[in-house]
Formats: C-alpha cells, sequence, structure tokens
C-alpha cells in the first residue's frame, strides 16, 4: 500500500500537462489543452486535458482519469508501478511499502533473467563456440561495431546451456519459464527456447532486454525465426523493434521494415530511424505508437506480394491517424537488407525523398492489376479508379490524380470527373441510407437507453428529446449563437432534467461573458450531468451545426412541450437521428 499521501504530493510535483505533452502533442485551447487521443484512432482531436482539475477526458473513447491514470494506460503499468514510474520521473524517493510489491518485483526477475540471457548469447557468439554463427552474420555484411551496438548472439546448439547458466546465476526453473528463454515439452521437462540460432535481443524504450528474436543459421532447417511469445514484459504486438534507438535518430520521421535483418542493414547504412514489428503484420497499436514519435513515416516493406499485401494493410491502419505515410518501392530489390546492398545508402535516401503516397500506391496497385493496352484492361482500370478517386474527400486531390491518369491514358478528363462524382454521390447516398437504417434499428432495439431516466421520459417526444440534446449541443458549439436562442427558450423548456441543468450551467457562464467550457461547468454539475456534457461536446465534433438548426431544434422543443405525442423515433429525420444516436452513444 503507498500512502495517499505519497500520492497526493505526486500528484502535485508531476503536473498533468507537462507529463501528458511529453506523449501526445498538445495544444493550448483556452484553459484545456487538446490533442489526438493516444488511446484510439482519431484525425481530429478529442484527446482533452484540464489543467484546472488536473485530469483528463478523451471524448472519443471515454478514457479519463488523473496523470497515474494516464500514465497506466499509456505504458501499460499497474497502479503501482505507474507511481514508481511517476516518482522516479520526479525524483522523489519511494516510500518503503512502495518498493515491496509482487507483480514488479515479478518483471524486476523477468528483466533480469534476460539481461542476464542477452550477455550469455552475446558472449558465445564472440567465443570460439559461436565462430560459425558470428561467421554467418559478417557474411551477410555485419560489422563488429553493429554486431555488438545490437548485442547479437548465439544459442548454443543444445538442450540446456542456457539453463544450466542460469541456474547458477541463482535464477529458478519457473523464473526462465516465465520469461520465455525456457520452453516445456510434451514430457513437462523444460528446456532451452533457443537452439543452434543467431539471437536478436529486442529492447523496450528504456532500454531493458525484454525478448529475443532467433535466427536459423540454415534455410529449411526449422522456422527460419522463432521470437519470444509474450510474457509479463513483452507483448508483441506492441513493440516495435529497434524504437529504442529510432527514437534518438536525428531524422524526423521513422522507416518501417519487415524484418531484424533490413533494421539492422538499414541502421548500419545510417538509416538509424529504423523500425520493424516482431514477427507479425503491423498491429493498430504499433501504427499509433508510431504516430507518437513522428508524423512522418515511410513504409520499407518487401516487394513481393506478401510484402506489398502488408504495406497496403498497414497503410489502411495509418489512415485514421495524423501521420503522413509514404510506401517506398524497392523495385531491383527484395527488402530493404538487399536493396542497401545491390544498390548503396545514397539511392536508398533517393527513394525515401521519392516516396509514395497512399494514393500514387493504390493507383500504381491497380495499375499493374489490368493490362492498361487492351481497351478492356483500360476500361476495368478506370472504373477501379473513379472508384478509389470517390474515396478521396479533398476535391483538390481529387482533381490532381484524375488529370494526371486522364493525360497519361488518353481519356477525357470531364468524363473521369463525372464517373467519379455519380459514384461518390451513389455511395455517400448508400451509406446515409445505411446510417438511417442502423441508426433506426438501435433505436427501436434499445427503447430502455432512450431518454435517460424513465420518468423524465414518460410522454416525451423522442424528437423533442433530441431536440433538446441538438440545442444543448450546438450552444456549446456555438456559444455566439446565444443572445439569439437566449430569447426564445428559458431552462424551463427543458423536459429532461439534466439537458436543463447542462443549460442553466452554460447560460450562467456566458451570461458572465466567460467560455462554457466542461472544466467550467464542473462546478455546477454532477459528475453524470458532465458526462452528458462531455458526450455533447463530443458529437459536437463530429456535426457541424448551423444557425438555422437552432430554430429547428427550439421549435421541436415547443411542440413537444404542446403535444405529448407518442414515442415516434420513425417520424425523426436521418439527421435528428444521428444526433440524437451520437449523444446516447457518447453519454453511455
Ligand atoms: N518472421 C518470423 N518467422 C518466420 C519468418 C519471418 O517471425 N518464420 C519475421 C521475422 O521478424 C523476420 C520478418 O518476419 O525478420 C521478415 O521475414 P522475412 O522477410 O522472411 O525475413 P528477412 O527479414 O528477409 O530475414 P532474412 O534476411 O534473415 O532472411
Ligand atoms: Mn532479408
Amino acid at each position: 500500500m503507498i500512502p495517499d499521501t505519497f500520492i497526493e504530493r505526486l500528484r502535485d510535483e508531476s503536473d498533468i500537462e507537462t507529463i501528458i505533452s511529453s506523449y501526445v502533442a498538445l495544444k493550448r485551447r483556452g484553459r484545456t489543452a487538446v490533442g489526438l487521443c493516444p488511446f484510439h484512432s482519431e484525425k481530429t482531436p478529442s484527446f482533452t486535458v484540464y489543467p484546472d482539475s488536473q485530469s483528463f477526458y478523451c471524448f472519443g473513447c471515454q478514457k479519463g482519469g488523473s496523470v497515474i491514470t494516464f500514465i497506466q494506460e499509456i505504458e501499460r503499468l499497474d497502479f503501482v508501478e505507474a507511481i514508481k514510474l511517476l516518482a522516479g520521473r520526479a525524483g522523489i524517493p519511494l516510500p518503503e511499502e512502495a518498493a515491496d510489491d509482487g507483480s514488479s518485483r515479478r518483471r524486476a526477475r523477468v528483466l533480469e533473467i534476460n539481461r542476464t540471457t542477452a550477455k550469455f548469447f552475446h558472449e558465445k557468439l564472440i567465443s570460439p563456440e559461436g565462430q560459425a554463427a558470428y561467421n554467418y552474420l559478417t557474411g551477410r555484411g555485419l560489422t563488429r561495431k553493429t554486431i555488438r551496438s545490437f548485442g547479437l548472439g548465439y544459442a548454443p546448439d543444445n538442450w540446456d546451456s542456457l539453463k544450466k547458466h542460469l541456474q547458477d546465476a541463482g535464477f529458478a526453473e519457473d523464473e526462465m519459464l516465465s520469461a520465455g528463454v525456457l520452453t516445456k515439452g510434451r514430457s513437462g521437462r523444460a528446456y532451452d527456447q533457443f537452439r543452434g540460432r543467431v539471437i536478436f535481443p529486442i529492447l523496450d524504450l528504456r532500454g531493458s532486454v525484454v525478448a529475443f528474436g532467433g535466427r536459423a543459421m540454415e534455410d529449411g532447417k526449422g522456422p527460419k525465426y522463432i521470437n519470444s511469445s509474450d510474457t509479463p514484459v513483452f507483448k508483441k504486438s506492441h513493440g516495435l523493434y529497434a524504437l529504442n534507438f529510432a527514437k534518438a535518430a536525428k531524422e524526423d520521421m521513422l522507416l518501417l521494415a519487415e524484418g531484424y535483418m533490413d533494421v539492422i542493414s538499414l541502421h548500419q547504412a545510417g538509416f538509424t530511424c529504423a523500425v520493424a514489428t516482431l514477427g507479425t503484420a503491423l498491429t493498430q497499436e504499433q501504427a499509433r505508437l508510431i504516430s507518437r514519435y513522428t508524423g512522418r513515416v515511410a513504409l520499407a516493406y518487401d516487394s513481393d506480394g506478401a510484402g506489398q499485401n502488408a504495406a497496403r494493410k498497414a497503410l489502411g491502419l495509418f489512415s485514421g491517424l495524423d501521420i503522413s505515410v509514404s510506401v517506398l518501392d524497392l523495385g531491383g530489390a527484395k527488402d530493404p537488407d538487399e536493396y542497401i546492398k545491390k544498390f548503396g545508402p545514397i539511392r536508398f535516401r533517393n527513394l525515401i525523398e521519392g516516396g509514395k503516397s497512399a494514393f500514387e500506391f493504390e493507383v500504381e496497385r491497380l495499375q499493374k492489376k489490368h493490362d492498361l493496352d487492351t481497351p478492356d484492361g483500360k476500361t476495368a482500370f478506370l472504373n477501379e479508379f473513379c472508384a478509389l478517386m470517390a474515396d478521396i474527400s479533398g476535391e483538390i486531390a481529387r482533381e490532381v490524380y484524375i488529370s494526371q491518369i486522364a493525360r497519361q491514358l488518353d481519356v477525357s478528363k470531364d468524363r473521369l470527373a463525372a464517373t467519379t462524382a455519380a459514384i461518390r454521390k451513389k455511395k455517400i447516398g448508400a451509406h446515409a441510407r445505411k446510417q438511417a437504417h442502423n441508426l433506426r434499428t438501435f433505436v427501436q432495439d434499445n427503447p430502455e437507453t432512450l431518454g435517460g431516466r424513465p420518468s423524465a421520459r414518460r410522454g416525451t417526444d423522442l424528437s423533442g428529446l433530441a431536440a433538446q440534446r441538438g440545442l444543448v449541443a450546438l450552444l456549446l458549439q456555438n456559444p455566439d449563437y446565444f443572445g439569439e436562442i437566449r430569447s426564445k427558450l428559458t431552462e424551463n423548456d427543458f423536459t429532461d432534467p439534466d439537458l436543463g441543468a447542462i443549460y442553466r450551467a452554460v447560460h450562467t457562464l456566458l451570461e458572465q461573458n466567460r467560455t462554457p467550457d466542461l472544466a467550467l461547468c464542473g462546478s455546477q454539475l454532477t459528475p453524470q450531468q458532465m458526462g452528458i456534457a462531455s458526450g455533447l461536446v463530443a458529437s459536437g465534433r463530429d456535426i457541424k451545426y448551423y444557425r438555422e438548426q437552432a430554430d429547428e431544434f427550439i421549435a421541436a422543443i415547443h411542440k413537444q412541450k404542446e403535444q405529448k405525442g407518442p414515442d415516434e423515433v420513425g417520424n425523426m429525420s436521418p439527421r435528428q437521428l444521428q444526433e440524437y444516436i451520437n449523444t446516447r452513444r457518447a453519454i453511455k
């Protein structure tokens, strides 16, 4: 148990805005700071920090809490570990009790095993026993210096040389198993996980060895690579190989490759911003991690079909993040490692400068897919091309790509633009219809979630309730409409008590010529009402409200007061439904 007084002191000395700023690019907005949420993908910032109350809240994914909660979530630590990290950062000595926590002791043991193991493997590599492995690595072009700085190693080709070494160093078998350096056979006997392989230790951002990858020295003898499975200190889908080096690189970008050898080759050639996933396809977590470190990433994936497919998937994962992505064309080589060897670092540097954007990548893929020399192939390509263009929301970008292809294939630009526009219209219409349908189904399936408290809901026309929500959301978004609204509506027109209270809080602030900031409303609202208000602000991020809508909402609110109509979700316009659902979801 850590005493409350210690936690309080820690919180006072760990300013939430400063701490979060080292993970998230925050922009000050009045008394709050906002940024792109590190916990979910988004393009517009909904992650908000309130220095006033030393708290944070994400309107997109509803995560929130104190600076300690933030560290827990972002570093994936438990409460005590997060406190330790913050205490270390603030230079506050830990109370005795905190040092004595079971799970951190286990993690510490695993890290110690990993460190000892990495050292053992490295020493084996440079000993006579590791001669063949050493030759393998130098044979692949690695220098002595590279081998040392990446801490590469050799796992001897027998069942228990590491196990014995760790036993002598005082570690227990179950500790070795939980570190993943031993594995249990069907007989129940535990033996070395890595045997007769070249070893790539994987370091976390603090420089601790958290896992290992091992490569066979001959192809065709068992799997080419084996990797540590997840352990108390390692989650494969979250880590990135060499990020500990790359984060310190001078380039303001990251290069994402597929393999260990690619990364090491790139670093040796001077591209120290290279990282790789660890034997898995890129995950959303890794994409997010990358976007936290840089605003620009270049994909240096293998040039074969599998690599190109993987690049395409990666583009999808990055598309929701605030990062510019390009794809390198490693034509003439199968992977970055081979490219550097064949063509040298200068050409690779040019490759980075000339990387393709996500759309160029996709267009080229389509060009390769179809035979553009035949009329049928050309038509098929143009159809797919227009469908692709229809998904681009930027008008100028659409125009640029369309002109380019029109020129290249000698077809009418207007024709392509018209086809694209038609597809776009159809897609948007279909999307809207689908949304409306989903919303209606959702509303009909969840009647009990609809109107807040039952007492507030009974006899209330739902579209009237949606109008109340819409109005408050609109006001929070456009406080300058207040003058008009004030003359047409009072707090008493709200049949929903929570919305009435929020309206009053906003009203009070605006009367005082202050921004209806949530942190400011906080003193007047219950936590539950704060939740609803947050939800409305969140919905306001997706929906732009217009002045005319204020009148629509006000009319609906008055109308609903007059006539106690039936719960008629079916009568709502798709827009009202959308609005309504967004706020319900946000509140939930
Ligand atoms: N990988 C793996 N298990 C395998 C094959 C590959 O975990 N059986 C992972 C490894 O992390 C490897 C990456 O996928 O680094 C890329 O695989 P691949 O392109 O096959 O290997 P290369 O990086 O080219 O490895 P090398 O150059 O050593 O052949
Ligand atoms: Mn390779």
